[in-house]
């Protein structure tokens, strides 16, 4: 289990005083300016080595996303955006740090747009997240007062503003590049990629879009060293990790730990185990609703890392929110309620998501019910393929990735209810 002096955030809970005075008590704001001195090559290369991998889902390599920001000016401004448009279901990581411990994200703000030439952030809030923003704005307030932001932000020499943008609740917005175009006061609809935000992001100007997790290290892991944070979880798989474990469990949470975690000790320790015990363990999803269910016998000693989760178990670690279902649980319908989410959160733009999001739910529709035919798995497995990876954003493959993962691991409990279904049909006629 993580030692509490390992924690990156010490007031998850919202047990201490989260004003600056309170965070500067807890080692926030110390040195800044320090860390700013020893200049962008230092920092990006620190965070490079540090193994930091994007916590918002996709775990793509931070300090490697940071140096794709160009080096010299060519005339357009650069942008720091931080994606705090959490909205992926089962996730509530984010909104713990921006509850309890702004102050963190805010530093790590500066300095990570420092490292980018960056002279502007925009945080961009999920539109459910009031409370989030309150506690953001008095912090952003308060560091204004103080001088840490603003013109030598933190006596550091760089000006540096910080404005937050509160959505309206759709869920794409959430994908970087529809964000984006919401930010510019456009309807959130994802563009192509490439051109990735590096090269042309917000108003056609250089941009990295980072999770506010991924900002809210960035000074602790400055201050503590790349081999401090490379330190915890398996190569290729560094860091403490927030994870928010929801569901059937006795204590659903939010907490850090070091990845690399198992799965067992993760619930053992946190959550005070699986309610009913671990023979009462129908299946989890480990990572945020996109990702493949897993069932139940086979995460006991799983790996909470990118790599076993993908590789070892065909899911994911995505976002780390950790969704459990005991066997009280109708697997069937719980997916089906994923797909119809999808469905509606379609941005429409493309065919195979916009029509293929709706025929998955249809047919979900039926095999919750039992009233599909048997063949019809095998069609919904081929339609879920021909969405997956053939859309602009991710949203098609998140919307096929659950059902996969349910055909594949439920395949028999499926077709059970089908032939349940059929048989009960024919007696009732059997019976007129
Ligand atoms: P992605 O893999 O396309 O990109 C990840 C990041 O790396 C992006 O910032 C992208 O610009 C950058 N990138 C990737 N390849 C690059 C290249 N060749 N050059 C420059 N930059 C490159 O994944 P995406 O679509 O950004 O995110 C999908 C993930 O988001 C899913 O895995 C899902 O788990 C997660 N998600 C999280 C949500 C939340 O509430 N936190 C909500 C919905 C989805
Ligand atoms: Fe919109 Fe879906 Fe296409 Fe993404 S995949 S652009 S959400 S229609």
């Amino acid at each position: 289990m993580l030692k509490d002096q390992d924690r990156i955030f010490t007031n998850l809970y919202g047990m201490h005083e989260r004003t600056l005075k309170g965070a500067q008590a807890r080692g926030h704001w110390d040195g800044t300016s320090g860390i700013i001195d020893k200049g962008r090559d230092w920092i990006i290369q620190t965070m490079k080595d540090s193994g930091l991998r994007g916590r918002g889902g996709a775990g793509f390599p931070t300090g490697l996303k940071w140096s794709f920001m160009p080096k010299e000016s060519d005339g357009r401004p650069s942008y720091l955006v931080i994606n705090a448009d959490e909205s992926e279901p089962g996730t509530c990581k984010d909104r713990e740090i921006m509850r309890h411990d702004p102050h963190t994200l805010i530093e790590g703000a500066l300095i990570a747009s420092f490292a980018m030439q960056a002279h502007t952030c925009y945080i961009y809030l999920r539109g459910e997240y009031i409370r989030e923003r309150e506690a953001l704005q008095a912090a952003i307030d308060e560091c204004y007062d103080k001088g840490l932001l603003g013109k030598n932000a933190a006596g550091s020499g760089w000006d540096f503003d910080v404005f937050l943008h509160h959505g309206a609740g759709a869920y794409i917005c959430g994908e970087e590049t529809a964000l984006i175009e919401s930010l510019e006061g456009k309807k959130g609809m994802p563009r192509m990629k490439p051109p990735f935000p590096a090269g042309a992001g917000l108003y056609g100007c250089p941009t990295t879009v980072n999770n506010v997790e991924s900002i809210a290290v960035v000074p602790t892991i400055l201050r503590r060293g790349a081999d401090w944070f490379a330190g915890f979880g398996r190569p290729n798989n560094a860091g403490t990790k927030l994870f928010a474990i929801s569901g059937h469990v006795n204590n659903p949470c939010v907490v850090e730990e070091a990845m690399s975690i198992s799965f067992e000790e993760l619930i053992e320790k946190h959550c005070g185990g699986i309610r009913g015990g671990w023979d009462n363990l129908l299946a989890v999803i480990p990572g945020g609703s996109s990702v493949p269910c897993v069932r139940g016998e086979n995460m006991r000693d799983a790996i909470m890392d990118f790599d076993y989760l993908r590789g070892e178990l065909g899911s994911g670690l995505g976002t780390a929110a950790v969704i459990v279902m005991d066997k009280q649980t109708d697997i069937i319908k719980a997916i089906w309620r994923l797909a119809k989410f999808y469905k509606h959160e379609s941005c429409g733009q493309c065919t195979p998501c916009r029509e293929g999001t709706g025929w998955m739910m249809r047919v979900m529709d039926r095999l919750v019910k039992g009233e599909a035919d048997l063949e019809e798995i095998d069609m919904l497995w081929d339609v879920t393929k021909q969405v997956e990876g053939h859309t602009i954003c991710a949203l098609g493959d998140a919307a096929a990735w659950p059902i996969q993962g349910l055909i594949r691991n439920f395949r028999e409990e499926i077709e059970d209810r089908i032939k349940a279904q059929k048989t009960g049909r024919k007696s009732a006629i059997a019976a007129e």
